[in-house]
Protein backbone atom coordinates (compact mmCIF):
# COMPACT_ATOMS: atom_id res chain seq x y z
CA UNK A 1 0.00 0.00 0.00
CA UNK A 2 1.31 3.44 -0.75
CA UNK A 3 0.07 6.40 1.55
CA UNK A 4 0.85 9.67 0.78
CA UNK A 5 0.47 11.88 4.02
CA UNK A 6 0.23 15.19 4.89
CA UNK A 7 1.13 17.21 8.06
CA UNK A 8 0.10 21.41 8.09
CA UNK A 9 -1.17 21.17 11.55
CA UNK A 10 1.56 24.42 12.95
CA UNK A 11 4.95 25.52 11.24
CA UNK A 12 5.91 23.16 9.31
CA UNK A 13 4.56 21.88 5.82
CA UNK A 14 5.31 18.30 6.00
CA UNK A 15 4.20 15.45 3.02
CA UNK A 16 5.29 11.89 2.97
CA UNK A 17 5.41 8.67 0.85
CA UNK A 18 5.09 5.72 2.65
CA UNK A 19 5.23 1.77 1.56
CA UNK A 20 2.88 -0.28 4.04
CA UNK A 21 4.39 1.28 7.24
CA UNK A 22 8.24 1.69 5.39
CA UNK A 23 8.80 5.36 4.72
CA UNK A 24 10.20 5.93 1.79
CA UNK A 25 10.71 9.93 1.37
CA UNK A 26 9.52 12.37 4.65
CA UNK A 27 9.89 16.15 3.12
CA UNK A 28 9.54 19.03 5.87
CA UNK A 29 9.61 22.52 5.33
CA UNK A 30 9.82 25.06 7.67
CA UNK A 31 8.67 28.12 8.20
CA UNK A 32 11.79 29.98 9.99
CA UNK A 33 10.36 33.70 9.76
CA UNK A 34 7.90 32.81 12.44
CA UNK A 35 11.26 33.71 14.78
CA UNK A 36 11.01 37.28 14.46
CA UNK A 37 7.87 37.34 16.03
CA UNK A 38 9.25 34.85 18.73
CA UNK A 39 6.13 32.69 18.17
CA UNK A 40 3.80 31.51 15.75
CA UNK A 41 1.83 33.64 13.97
CA UNK A 42 -1.42 31.37 12.53
CA UNK A 43 -2.61 33.24 9.99
CA UNK A 44 0.47 34.07 8.26
CA UNK A 45 1.45 30.45 8.55
CA UNK A 46 -1.51 29.18 7.02
CA UNK A 47 -0.87 31.11 3.94
CA UNK A 48 2.41 29.64 3.77
CA UNK A 49 1.23 26.11 3.88
CA UNK A 50 -1.12 27.49 1.03
CA UNK A 51 2.19 28.16 -1.42
CA UNK A 52 4.09 25.29 -0.26
CA UNK A 53 1.74 22.54 0.02
CA UNK A 54 2.03 21.24 -4.07
CA UNK A 55 5.53 21.93 -4.25
CA UNK A 56 6.12 19.66 -1.04
CA UNK A 57 4.05 16.95 -2.02
CA UNK A 58 5.78 16.75 -5.47
CA UNK A 59 8.87 16.77 -3.66
CA UNK A 60 8.00 14.01 -1.55
CA UNK A 61 6.50 11.73 -4.18
CA UNK A 62 9.74 12.18 -6.72
CA UNK A 63 11.90 11.74 -3.84
CA UNK A 64 9.86 8.11 -3.03
CA UNK A 65 10.27 7.25 -6.50
CA UNK A 66 6.40 7.49 -6.60
CA UNK A 67 3.54 8.91 -8.70
CA UNK A 68 0.70 10.44 -7.61
CA UNK A 69 -1.58 7.44 -9.17
CA UNK A 70 0.29 4.77 -7.28
CA UNK A 71 -1.18 6.24 -4.38
CA UNK A 72 -4.10 3.97 -2.58
CA UNK A 73 -4.12 6.25 0.75
CA UNK A 74 -4.21 9.65 1.61
CA UNK A 75 -3.89 10.92 5.20
CA UNK A 76 -3.48 14.50 6.92
CA UNK A 77 -3.74 15.78 10.46
CA UNK A 78 -6.98 16.81 11.42
CA UNK A 79 -6.58 17.83 15.26
CA UNK A 80 -5.64 19.34 16.97
CA UNK A 81 -3.24 22.33 15.26
CA UNK A 82 -4.18 25.84 14.66
CA UNK A 83 -7.50 25.29 12.74
CA UNK A 84 -6.86 27.40 9.83
CA UNK A 85 -3.27 25.79 9.15
CA UNK A 86 -4.97 22.26 9.71
CA UNK A 87 -7.63 22.83 7.08
CA UNK A 88 -5.25 23.82 4.31
CA UNK A 89 -3.43 20.24 4.52
CA UNK A 90 -6.77 18.36 5.43
CA UNK A 91 -8.63 19.66 2.55
CA UNK A 92 -5.97 19.60 0.06
CA UNK A 93 -5.81 15.73 1.53
CA UNK A 94 -9.58 15.29 1.15
CA UNK A 95 -9.44 16.92 -2.50
CA UNK A 96 -6.81 13.89 -3.70
CA UNK A 97 -8.70 11.74 -2.27
CA UNK A 98 -12.02 12.48 -4.21
CA UNK A 99 -9.91 13.25 -7.73
CA UNK A 100 -7.88 9.86 -7.59
CA UNK A 101 -10.65 7.97 -5.57
CA UNK A 102 -8.89 6.74 -2.59
CA UNK A 103 -9.55 6.85 1.03
CA UNK A 104 -8.57 9.46 3.08
CA UNK A 105 -7.82 8.62 6.85
CA UNK A 106 -7.98 11.86 10.02
CA UNK A 107 -5.09 11.61 11.85
CA UNK A 108 -4.70 12.75 15.17
CA UNK A 109 -1.51 14.52 15.94
CA UNK A 110 -0.78 13.54 19.27
CA UNK A 111 -1.39 9.87 18.38
CA UNK A 112 1.14 10.22 15.29
CA UNK A 113 3.83 11.57 18.16
CA UNK A 114 2.75 8.88 20.47
CA UNK A 115 4.10 6.08 17.64
CA UNK A 116 6.53 7.92 15.86
CA UNK A 117 9.65 6.27 18.22
CA UNK A 118 8.56 2.90 16.50
CA UNK A 119 9.06 4.20 12.69
CA UNK A 120 11.36 1.57 11.22
CA UNK A 121 10.83 -0.84 13.71
CA UNK A 122 9.24 -4.23 12.82
CA UNK A 123 6.43 -4.00 15.16
CA UNK A 124 5.05 -1.60 18.20
CA UNK A 125 5.56 -2.84 21.49
CA UNK A 126 2.71 -3.16 23.44
CA UNK A 127 2.18 -2.38 26.50
CA UNK A 128 4.36 1.04 26.97
CA UNK A 129 4.41 4.14 28.19
CA UNK A 130 4.80 6.97 26.07
CA UNK A 131 5.73 10.74 26.96
CA UNK A 132 4.74 12.90 24.35
CA UNK A 133 7.03 16.46 24.93
CA UNK A 134 6.57 18.90 22.71
CA UNK A 135 6.50 22.93 22.22
CA UNK A 136 2.31 22.72 22.71
CA UNK A 137 1.79 19.04 24.62
CA UNK A 138 3.93 17.15 27.38
CA UNK A 139 1.62 14.10 27.97
CA UNK A 140 2.23 10.57 29.82
CA UNK A 141 0.27 7.77 28.12
CA UNK A 142 -0.19 3.99 28.87
CA UNK A 143 -0.73 2.51 25.82
CA UNK A 144 -2.15 -1.37 26.64
CA UNK A 145 -3.00 -1.69 22.34
CA UNK A 146 -3.38 0.12 18.79
CA UNK A 147 -5.38 3.10 19.40
CA UNK A 148 -6.20 1.73 23.21
CA UNK A 149 -4.73 5.06 25.43
CA UNK A 150 -5.22 5.95 28.37
CA UNK A 151 -3.98 9.96 29.57
CA UNK A 152 -2.06 9.04 32.96
CA UNK A 153 -0.30 12.44 33.44
CA UNK A 154 -0.47 16.07 31.37
CA UNK A 155 1.20 19.45 32.24
CA UNK A 156 -1.29 21.56 34.12
CA UNK A 157 -0.17 24.51 32.50
CA UNK A 158 3.15 25.24 29.97
CA UNK A 159 4.04 22.50 27.63
CA UNK A 160 8.11 21.47 28.08
CA UNK A 161 8.62 22.35 24.66
CA UNK A 162 7.45 25.75 25.52
CA UNK A 163 9.61 26.00 29.45
CA UNK A 164 11.85 25.63 26.99
CA UNK A 165 11.20 28.19 24.41
CA UNK A 166 10.18 31.23 27.17
CA UNK A 167 13.84 30.48 29.20
CA UNK A 168 15.56 30.59 25.97
CA UNK A 169 14.34 33.82 24.85
CA UNK A 170 14.85 34.54 28.35
CA UNK A 171 18.27 34.02 27.88
CA UNK A 172 18.36 36.40 24.76
CA UNK A 173 18.08 32.83 22.27
CA UNK A 174 16.14 32.84 19.44
CA UNK A 175 12.76 30.99 18.82
CA UNK A 176 12.31 27.94 18.89
CA UNK A 177 15.07 27.80 21.96
CA UNK A 178 15.06 24.48 22.83
CA UNK A 179 18.40 23.26 20.58
CA UNK A 180 20.29 26.44 21.67
CA UNK A 181 19.64 25.42 25.57
CA UNK A 182 20.40 21.71 24.76
CA UNK A 183 23.85 22.62 23.31
CA UNK A 184 24.72 25.48 26.02
CA UNK A 185 24.01 23.36 28.60
CA UNK A 186 26.64 20.55 27.05
CA UNK A 187 29.50 23.11 28.62
CA UNK A 188 27.36 24.09 32.10
CA UNK A 189 27.13 22.81 35.08
CA UNK A 190 23.58 21.28 35.99
CA UNK A 191 24.63 22.04 40.18
CA UNK A 192 25.32 26.16 39.52
CA UNK A 193 21.21 26.68 40.81
CA UNK A 194 18.56 24.36 41.68
CA UNK A 195 15.24 25.37 39.98
CA UNK A 196 12.35 24.28 42.14
CA UNK A 197 11.24 20.81 41.01
CA UNK A 198 7.37 21.52 40.96
CA UNK A 199 5.35 18.62 42.65
CA UNK A 200 1.87 18.78 42.31
CA UNK A 201 -0.74 17.30 45.21
CA UNK A 202 -2.83 14.41 44.24
CA UNK A 203 -2.01 13.72 41.32
CA UNK A 204 1.29 11.92 40.59
CA UNK A 205 2.14 11.90 36.90
CA UNK A 206 1.19 15.67 36.22
CA UNK A 207 3.41 18.22 35.33
CA UNK A 208 4.13 21.72 35.55
CA UNK A 209 6.45 24.02 34.23
CA UNK A 210 5.20 27.38 34.74
CA UNK A 211 6.86 27.69 38.23
CA UNK A 212 10.66 26.96 37.08
CA UNK A 213 10.23 29.43 34.04
CA UNK A 214 9.49 32.38 36.77
CA UNK A 215 11.93 30.73 39.20
CA UNK A 216 14.72 31.82 35.85
CA UNK A 217 13.15 35.16 35.55
CA UNK A 218 13.39 36.13 39.56
CA UNK A 219 17.26 34.45 39.47
CA UNK A 220 18.20 37.03 36.87
CA UNK A 221 16.46 39.62 37.89
CA UNK A 222 17.69 39.40 41.37
CA UNK A 223 21.58 38.28 40.21
CA UNK A 224 22.31 39.77 36.78
CA UNK A 225 19.70 42.96 36.58
CA UNK A 226 21.58 44.88 34.01
CA UNK A 227 24.21 42.82 33.76
CA UNK A 228 25.35 40.78 30.72
CA UNK A 229 25.49 36.89 31.35
CA UNK A 230 29.05 35.68 30.54
CA UNK A 231 29.18 32.68 28.43
CA UNK A 232 30.14 30.20 31.02
CA UNK A 233 26.95 31.46 33.52
CA UNK A 234 25.01 31.20 30.47
CA UNK A 235 25.75 27.74 29.89
CA UNK A 236 25.06 26.93 33.99
CA UNK A 237 21.91 28.53 34.26
CA UNK A 238 21.12 26.48 30.70
CA UNK A 239 22.53 23.12 32.52
CA UNK A 240 20.65 23.80 35.71
CA UNK A 241 17.31 24.53 33.75
CA UNK A 242 17.69 21.50 31.63
CA UNK A 243 18.31 19.36 34.56
CA UNK A 244 15.18 20.83 36.53
CA UNK A 245 13.25 20.07 33.33
CA UNK A 246 14.30 16.93 32.07
CA UNK A 247 14.71 15.65 35.61
CA UNK A 248 10.88 16.16 36.46
CA UNK A 249 10.24 14.23 32.82
CA UNK A 250 12.38 11.63 33.60
CA UNK A 251 11.24 11.21 37.43
CA UNK A 252 7.75 10.71 36.53
CA UNK A 253 7.82 8.52 33.45
CA UNK A 254 9.87 6.44 35.32
CA UNK A 255 7.44 6.02 38.00
CA UNK A 256 4.87 5.31 35.52
CA UNK A 257 6.53 2.67 33.99
CA UNK A 258 7.47 0.87 37.74
CA UNK A 259 3.31 1.29 38.61
CA UNK A 260 2.00 0.39 35.81
CA UNK A 261 4.65 -2.68 35.47
CA UNK A 262 5.75 -1.80 31.89
CA UNK A 263 9.12 -2.06 30.55
CA UNK A 264 8.86 -0.24 27.18
CA UNK A 265 9.09 3.65 27.37
CA UNK A 266 9.18 5.59 24.22
CA UNK A 267 9.77 9.14 23.88
CA UNK A 268 8.62 11.55 21.10
CA UNK A 269 7.66 15.43 20.23
CA UNK A 270 10.20 18.18 19.14
CA UNK A 271 11.66 17.88 22.86
CA UNK A 272 12.67 14.17 22.36
CA UNK A 273 15.75 15.47 20.64
CA UNK A 274 17.30 16.98 24.00
CA UNK A 275 20.43 15.42 24.07
CA UNK A 276 20.17 15.17 28.14
CA UNK A 277 16.90 13.47 28.22
CA UNK A 278 17.94 10.80 26.03
CA UNK A 279 21.16 9.97 28.11
CA UNK A 280 18.89 9.83 30.92
CA UNK A 281 16.12 7.50 29.33
CA UNK A 282 18.93 5.58 27.62
CA UNK A 283 20.52 5.06 30.82
CA UNK A 284 17.56 2.66 31.86
CA UNK A 285 18.40 0.05 29.09
CA UNK A 286 20.94 -1.31 31.85
CA UNK A 287 17.83 -1.97 33.98
CA UNK A 288 16.51 -4.30 31.59
CA UNK A 289 14.27 -1.36 30.09
CA UNK A 290 13.24 -1.14 26.04
CA UNK A 291 13.53 2.82 25.25
CA UNK A 292 12.30 4.50 21.63
CA UNK A 293 13.08 7.29 20.84
CA UNK A 294 12.13 9.01 17.23
CA UNK A 295 15.56 9.58 14.87
CA UNK A 296 15.94 13.12 14.91
CA UNK A 297 13.89 13.88 11.81
CA UNK A 298 10.90 12.56 13.39
CA UNK A 299 11.33 14.04 16.08
CA UNK A 300 9.61 17.99 15.13
CA UNK A 301 6.43 17.74 12.95
CA UNK A 302 6.68 15.78 10.28
CA UNK A 303 4.58 13.80 7.80
CA UNK A 304 5.96 10.13 7.74
CA UNK A 305 4.29 10.25 11.60
CA UNK A 306 1.11 11.05 10.51
CA UNK A 307 1.47 8.45 7.37
CA UNK A 308 2.45 5.35 10.07
CA UNK A 309 -0.50 6.41 12.09
CA UNK A 310 -2.61 6.86 9.21
CA UNK A 311 -1.33 3.47 7.57
CA UNK A 312 -2.34 1.76 11.07
CA UNK A 313 -5.56 3.08 11.61
CA UNK A 314 -6.64 2.46 8.03
CA UNK A 315 -5.34 -1.07 8.39
CA UNK A 316 -7.15 -1.98 11.71
CA UNK A 317 -10.99 -1.38 10.38
CA UNK A 318 -12.64 -2.19 7.54
CA UNK A 319 -14.86 0.83 7.38
CA UNK A 320 -12.39 2.78 5.93
CA UNK A 321 -12.23 0.58 2.43
CA UNK A 322 -15.20 2.49 1.15
CA UNK A 323 -14.44 4.32 -1.75
CA UNK A 324 -16.69 7.10 -2.81
CA UNK A 325 -18.43 10.25 -1.57
CA UNK A 326 -18.78 8.12 1.60
CA UNK A 327 -15.48 8.32 3.28
CA UNK A 328 -15.12 11.87 3.55
CA UNK A 329 -18.07 11.42 5.70
CA UNK A 330 -16.84 7.73 7.66
CA UNK A 331 -14.18 8.94 10.52
CA UNK A 332 -13.36 6.61 13.18
CA UNK A 333 -15.44 3.38 14.22
CA UNK A 334 -15.90 3.62 18.11
CA UNK A 335 -12.81 1.18 19.29
CA UNK A 336 -10.84 3.97 18.32
CA UNK A 337 -10.43 5.48 21.31
CA UNK A 338 -10.36 9.51 20.33
CA UNK A 339 -11.27 10.35 24.23
CA UNK A 340 -8.09 9.39 24.87
CA UNK A 341 -6.40 13.08 23.17
O1 LIG B 1 7.00 18.56 18.24
P1 LIG B 1 7.39 19.95 17.88
O2 LIG B 1 8.08 20.17 16.56
O3 LIG B 1 6.19 20.94 17.81
C1 LIG B 1 4.96 20.80 18.42
O4 LIG B 1 4.16 19.93 18.00
O5 LIG B 1 4.78 21.58 19.37
O6 LIG B 1 8.29 20.50 19.07
C2 LIG B 1 8.91 21.76 19.06
C3 LIG B 1 9.51 22.01 20.43
C4 LIG B 1 10.00 23.44 20.63
O7 LIG B 1 9.47 23.92 21.83
C5 LIG B 1 11.53 23.29 20.71
O8 LIG B 1 12.15 24.26 21.51
C6 LIG B 1 11.66 21.91 21.32
O9 LIG B 1 10.64 21.14 20.68
N1 LIG B 1 12.98 21.31 21.07
C7 LIG B 1 13.86 20.99 22.04
C8 LIG B 1 15.02 20.48 21.40
N2 LIG B 1 14.79 20.48 20.06
C9 LIG B 1 13.53 20.99 19.87
N3 LIG B 1 13.77 21.10 23.37
C10 LIG B 1 14.83 20.72 24.11
N4 LIG B 1 15.97 20.22 23.57
C11 LIG B 1 16.11 20.08 22.23
N5 LIG B 1 17.23 19.58 21.71
ZN1 LIG C 1 3.92 18.08 17.20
Amino acid sequence: MITLAIETSCDETSAAILEDDKVLSNIISTQLFHSQYGGVVPEVASREHLKKIINVCETALAKGRKKLDDANLVCATTEPGLIGALLVGSNFAKGLSVALQIPFISVNHIQAHLYSPFIGSPKIRFPFIGLIVSGGHTLLILAEDLFKHKIIGRTIDDAAGEAFDKVAKLLGYGYPGGKHIDDSAKHGDPSFHKFPRSNIKDSEFDFSFSGIKTSVLYFLRKNYDGINLNKQTLNDICASFQDAVIGMLFDKTKKAAEKYGVKTIAISGGVSANSELKQRFNSLKQKGYDIYFPSNEFTTDNAAMIGLAGYLKFNSTDTYRVIGEDQLRIHAKPRLDYEAF
